[in-house]
């Protein structure tokens, strides 16, 4: 994929209006009545309009002073102590291993097309997935820059050219409807601001039948958890509340049409996965036959799971 490729699913942020990519000025120019105008910036397309204001002032610099080394050290779990933290923070590192198969298992059940990863952080858990997927092009987007220079320092190093990294808000996502035929959300719930508005965005690029998964933290599984997340990781603007319940995600999903969600629960994260339903398709054919890998091996959660043999 490359600049023209991408302006084509491209939307003015601003306006809504077609874009196209001038190579002359390195920037995509939008086609409305006024003129706007995003910059490329080290490979970055940045099709943020505006400055962040309040909540995500907030999310932008505390992901501004940790993006690098000191997140991607602590969400691996890379030393002892950061296990610890993990535990600490999350009463198990279990679910690390999980997120560096989330991508692929995702993907590889996903019609050829493209797919949006957002929030793609450092990249740590997915850049080096996208290689093996030559049937997607990736667009990888993050809200903060510094994140997003991290993650193309990863995919620069691979080469991969199946990749165009966005500088995006979530909540104002700058594509045509129906453009992607998978998403990925990974960890990302717990730092939106309006999240509701950010499920509604993706629930709109998402193509009929196409797929959503991610991982979420959610509320009410560990009092620790919440109490140094929910309550004390907001103060410092790493997470952004409401932070949802189990069922209240579920519901939120199902009520933008993502359906026959499969999920899988370890303590303050759940995994999850489905597919916006396709008018066009019947009902036999919507049900989910192929479920993410990762959540096949325990369905711990007590959502009703989608009858496959019906
Ligand atoms: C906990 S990190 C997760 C990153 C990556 N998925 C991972 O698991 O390492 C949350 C990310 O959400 C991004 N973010 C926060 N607000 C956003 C918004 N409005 N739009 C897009 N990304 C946003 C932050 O910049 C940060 O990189």
């Amino acid at each position: 994929m490359n600049h023209e490729g991408l302006a084509q699913l491209l939307r003015c942020p601003a306006c809504g209006s077609e874009m196209r990519y001038r190579p002359r000025v390195y920037s995509y120019c939008c086609d409305g009545r006024v003129l706007h105008t995003y910059r490329v910036k080290d490979q970055i397309a940045d099709l943020v309009h505006g400055e962040p204001e309040g909540r995500q002032k907030r999310v932008n610099k505390a992901f501004e002073r940790i993006a690098g080394r000191m997140y991607e050290k602590n969400v691996t779990g890379a030393t002892a102590f950061d296990r610890f933290m993990s535990w600490l923070m999350w009463g198990t590192s279990k679910f690390i291993p999980l997120l560096f198969e989330l991508l692929d298992s995702v993907a590889s059940d996903c019609e050829p097309g493209y797919f949006l990863d957002i929030p793609v952080g450092t990249g740590v858990f997915t850049a080096g997935e996208y290689s093996l997927q030559p049937n997607l092009d990736f667009i990888a987007a993050d809200y903060n820059r510094k994140m997003l220079e991290e993650a193309f320092e990863k995919v620069l190093a691979e080469d991969f050219g199946n990749v165009m990294l966005v500088r995006t808000d979530v909540r104002s996502l700058p594509f045509a409807d129906s453009s992607f035929s998978g998403i990925l959300t990974m960890n990302g719930f717990g730092s939106f601001p309006e999240p509701a508005r950010a499920l509604d965005e993706l629930a709109r690029v998402l193509k009929p039948n196409g797929k959503m998964a991610g991982s979420v933290y959610i509320r009410g599984e560990r009092f620790l958890t919440d109490l140094l997340l929910g309550r004390m990781g907001s103060w410092f603007g790493l997470f952004s509340r409401p932070i949802y319940k189990e069922q209240e995600f579920l519901a939120e999903l199902e009520a933008r049409g993502i359906n026959n969600v499969v999920t899988r629960k370890i303590k303050s994260i759940m995994f999850f996965s489905g597919r916006k339903a396709d008018p066009q398709a019947s009902a036999a054919e919507t049900l989910e036959t192929a479920d993410l890998i990762v959540l096949d091996a325990q369905p711990a959660s007590e959502v009703p799971l989608p009858d496959a043999t019906q």
